[in-house]
């Protein structure tokens, strides 16, 4: 694959085997711009987490490369610029808001003197500035998926990693966290990798789609999202989202039909 100046990171033919045999991904290239919106959507097994965690360095490759061609410094120094929010929060029950959003910082050998405005910013991007000091049992689903993409921003990453973060939530909850994720992506100039399983999510939030297929995980299709850059409610009801859910459910169901094959 050719080196991409505008590209974060590269996946380049990268396999992932595991030690007891299965093959998660099969040459899987994937460029992701800075500022993208990129979301990772397919049949559960396809590979989709196994993907992220490799970006994230917390797998390696069993062949193929994952490059970061705007820099030189190498794949550690990275590590510490990607955060990561899983389906569940897990927040520590026993600890505030506050002391669970330190956490990143206080891990990274941070004073709570000194990581104090971060959190509070951090906080602030979600919108829970007043409930610092709430623990989480207090808090619905919702807040404390905030907090734990609040604990994700401390840090400021350059790469946001998300997992089916939203999978759990009711309807109107995930509309509301769907627009809170654009805004902050559009306001920070973030770059995201988003899991989901939803179509109408995945083509809500994206710049790009990729449509991935399951036995091997591999890429089927990447499709390019139009759409405004501020996008709220109204969005949903336009021909230009519908027309591109029809689009992407369309690629998806191709990914089924390939899986009846196989089987
Ligand atoms: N630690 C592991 N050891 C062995 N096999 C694994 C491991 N983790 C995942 N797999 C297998 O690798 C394949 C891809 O798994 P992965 O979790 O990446 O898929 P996914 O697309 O995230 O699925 P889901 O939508 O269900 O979350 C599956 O067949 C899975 O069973
Ligand atoms: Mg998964």
């Amino acid at each position: 694959m050719k080196d991409n100046a505008a590209a974060l990171i590269q996946l380049d033919r990268v396999d992932k085997r595991y030690s007891n045999g299965t093959v998660a991904l099969r040459e899987m290239s994937l460029s992701i711009a800075r500022g993208d919106f990129v979301s990772l959507l397919g049949p559960s097994g396809c590979g989709k987490s196994t993907a992220l965690r490799m970006m994230a360095s917390l797998l390696q490759p069993s062949s193929g490369a994952i490059r970061w061609p705007g820099d030189k410094t190498g794949a550690e120094a990275h590590a510490r610029d990607i955060s990561f929010v899983f389906q569940e929060p897990t927040l520590m029950p026993w600890a505030t808001v506050f002391e669970n959003v330190y956490l990143p910082q206080r891990l990274a050998g941070l004073s709570r003197a000194r990581a104090t405005d971060d959190v509070k910013a951090a906080l602030a991007l979600v919108g829970l500035s007043r409930f610092a000091d709430v623990y989480p049992r207090e808090l619905s689903g919702g807040m404390k998926m905030r907090v734990s993409i609040a604990r994700a921003m401390v840090t400021r990453p350059r790469l946001l990693l998300m997992d089916e973060p939203f999978a759990a939530l009711d309807e109107m909850t995930r509309a509301k966290l769907n627009d809170d994720v654009r805004k902050l992506w559009s306001d920070l100039g973030l770059t995201v990798v988003f899991v989901t399983h939803n179509v109408w999510e995945a083509v809500y939030l994206s710049t790009r789609v990729v449509v991935m297929a399951a036995r091997p995980g591999r890429v089927i299709e990447d499709i390019p999202i139009d759409g405004p850059q501020q996008r709220a409610e109204a969005f949903r009801t336009t021909s230009v989202y519908t027309d591109q859910c029809v689009r992407v459910t369309q690629s998806l169901k191709e990914t089924l039909s390939h899986a009846d094959v196989d089987h």
